[in-house]
């Protein structure tokens, strides 16, 4: 494989993972929030909303819009998670990684080790991680939870190809504001990248840094976004469109946040910072 394209991910995941070290590290990386799962929401597939009917609508479901919404001067409001290394967990080297369970089964143990107590918003976000990892997959679709950079770029290259390179896509914020909730406007044609495979990563709250990565067999359309906010916040947004829904389950929460039709096709979101796209760079 080569990783050319990858160098700068990995400059980055490495230069995170050199400055804590073992043990340590593991216990001290994370401060879970019990809502984080709720995040996991933005994305299709297999990812299942858990936002009960009872629930209101939080700002982060606002990141999806429908393809014919995507032109130059078109206005939406969009909420983007902050992106927060200095809380971020670490990735472990694919060995530490590997001699660490990885499974629903195991939390017992596992809050043990990592020293939360059961009930804890660790705990609870932990057994939420797995619980989306140990879902299968849907028809058409391949998923992953890697627990090492090694096992992600295994994966990828597995459906990408692995004779060629990849490009890394992340939405890069230009402007540093507070303001995660806004209006903002599309300031130009969007530059569509030609993809016939992608593969979506994203990250998934746990001790150390895990990335649910997956790709589906149905047609995706990528983008490349400018948005100007309302405060003057400057985007370059990763936006994918899903143009078969079929498979998603009717309650998917991006039917009812667009109020469409489940299974309706162009169902696009927005990807916060800290989740990337990979397809193969032709
Ligand atoms: C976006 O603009 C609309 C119309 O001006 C306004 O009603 C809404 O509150 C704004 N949303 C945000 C998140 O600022």
């Amino acid at each position: 494989m080569k990783f050319v394209a990858l160098n700068f991910l990995l400059l980055l995941l490495l230069v995170r993972y050199a400055d804590g070290s073992g043990d340590e590290q593991l216990k001290n990386v994370l401060r879970l929030h019990s809502m984080d799962h709720d995040r996991r929401i933005e994305d299709g597939g297999s990812v299942k909303t858990r936002l009960d009917s009872s629930s209101h609508m939080d700002q982060s479901v606002m990141v999806f819009f429908t393809l014919k919404d995507l032109k130059a001067g078109n206005s939406m409001p969009i909420y983007f998670r902050k992106k927060d290394s200095s809380t971020s967990p670490r990735f472990l080297p694919r060995n530490e990684a590997d001699a660490i369970a990885f499974s629903l089964t195991e939390l017992p143990a596992l809050l043990r080790f990592f020293s939360f107590s059961p009930g804890s918003p660790q705990a609870k976000a932990m057994e939420a991680t797995l619980r989306e990892c140990e879902i299968p997959a849907i028809k058409g679709e391949v998923k992953i939870c890697a627990t090492s950079i090694e096992s992600m770029l295994v994966f990828a290259s597995g459906i990408l190809g692995s004779n060629s390179d990849f490009k890394i896509l992340a939405t890069e914020h230009h402007t540093k504001s507070n303001t995660l909730f806004q209006n903002y406007t599309i300031l130009k044609a969007p530059d569509e990248i030609p993809a016939p495979r992608i593969v979506a990563c994203h990250t998934m709250p746990y001790p150390y840094a895990v990335l649910y990565c997956h790709s589906q067999e149905t047609e995706n359309r990528v983008f490349r976004v400018s948005l100007g906010g309302e405060n003057g916040d400057r985007v370059t947004a990763v936006a994918v469109c899903h143009m078969d829904t079929s498979q998603w389950t009717r309650d998917h929460v991006s039917f009812r946040v667009l109020g469409i039709e489940p299974g309706s096709p162009g169902v696009c979101h927005f990807f916060p910072a800290d989740n990337f796209v990979l397809v193969p760079d032709s």
